[in-house]
């Protein structure tokens, strides 16, 4: 395990810089869809990311698709660039209206910065165990009139595929935080987008869900949280992790 995992309580614009930059920024914010106090839009939360991703880093946004549409220009006007989407899909999902389809997923979009050419950006794309058959096969070297000669080779199958990008892992009712993300599906996160040992910031961190997914892998985390009694339980939540023997 990477260090204590530590959740500062406090407005992350005004305590985050201090621990970056980050390799990974992990952004659960407030949706602004409930009248509870925490549930309010973070005015200037995508100019700190830019401010304290390192220039390899890159950050994993939550949201609907109606959220994120409404700040996909915020992304863009700090110098942060979309990489990618991926769909949580969740088994038991929630749902306030009864004249809408039962919503059973979120979105997490990846950006990095303006600055970076994507193929520097730390990407380790993950790979799960094979459903389909073997299929290894023997290249033949082409010869066609417009390409010239290409290819040739083998490509052997080694048993694994790369991840699909819908992602199905329950919701938690851990009873801790009501939107509390899993930490199976923080963990795919961490070792797609963020080197062992380097640093996570969590600027919304509500149960500390992804300082414990930063544990389990291997990666140091900073986390955020505005709400002092939340933050404590968060910081129970890691010390007993980090306290229990192995
Ligand atoms: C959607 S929840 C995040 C849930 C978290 N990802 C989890 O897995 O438990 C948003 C959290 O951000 C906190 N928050 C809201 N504004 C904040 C701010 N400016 N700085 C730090 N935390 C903030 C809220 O108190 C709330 O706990």
């Amino acid at each position: 395990m990477a260090g204590c995992p530590a959740v500062l309580c406090g407005d992350c614009r005004e305590i985050a810089a201090a621990h970056g930059p980050y390799d990974l920024i992990i952004a659960g914010p407030p949706y602004c869809i409930t009248t509870l106090c925490w549930d309010r839009r973070v005015e200037g939360r995508h100019a700190l990311a830019a401010a304290l991703l390192k220039p390899v880093g890159s950050l994993w946004v939550f949201g609907s698709l109606r959220y994120l549409l409404a700040d996909a220009g915020r992304f863009e006007a700090v110098g942060l660039r979309y990489a990618q989407d991926i769909v949580w899909r969740k088994a038991n999902g929630t749902g306030f209206a009864a004249d809408r389809f039962k919503r059973v997923h979120e979105i997490i979009v990846q950006y990095y910065r303006h600055d970076a050419l994507w193929r520097d950006v730390y990407n380790d794309v993950q790979r799960v165990p094979a459903t389909t058959r073997n299929k290894s096969v023997q290249l033949r070297r082409a010869r066609t009139k417009h390409t010239g000669s290409i290819g040739g080779g083998a490509y052997h199958d080694d048993g694994t595929r790369i991840m699909k990008s819908v992602i199905e892992i329950n919701s938690v009712r851990s009873g801790l935080h009501r939107t509390e993300k899993p930490v199976a599906l923080l963990a795919i996160l961490m070792r797609t987008s963020c080197p062992t040992g380097g640093l996570v910031g969590d600027f919304f961190a509500g149960s500390g869900a992804a300082g414990e997914a930063a544990a389990l892998t291997g990666r140091r985390y900073v986390g955020c949280e505005v709400d002092p009694l939340m933050a404590a339980k968060a910081r129970a939540r890691l010390n007993a992790l980090h306290n229990r023997p192995s």
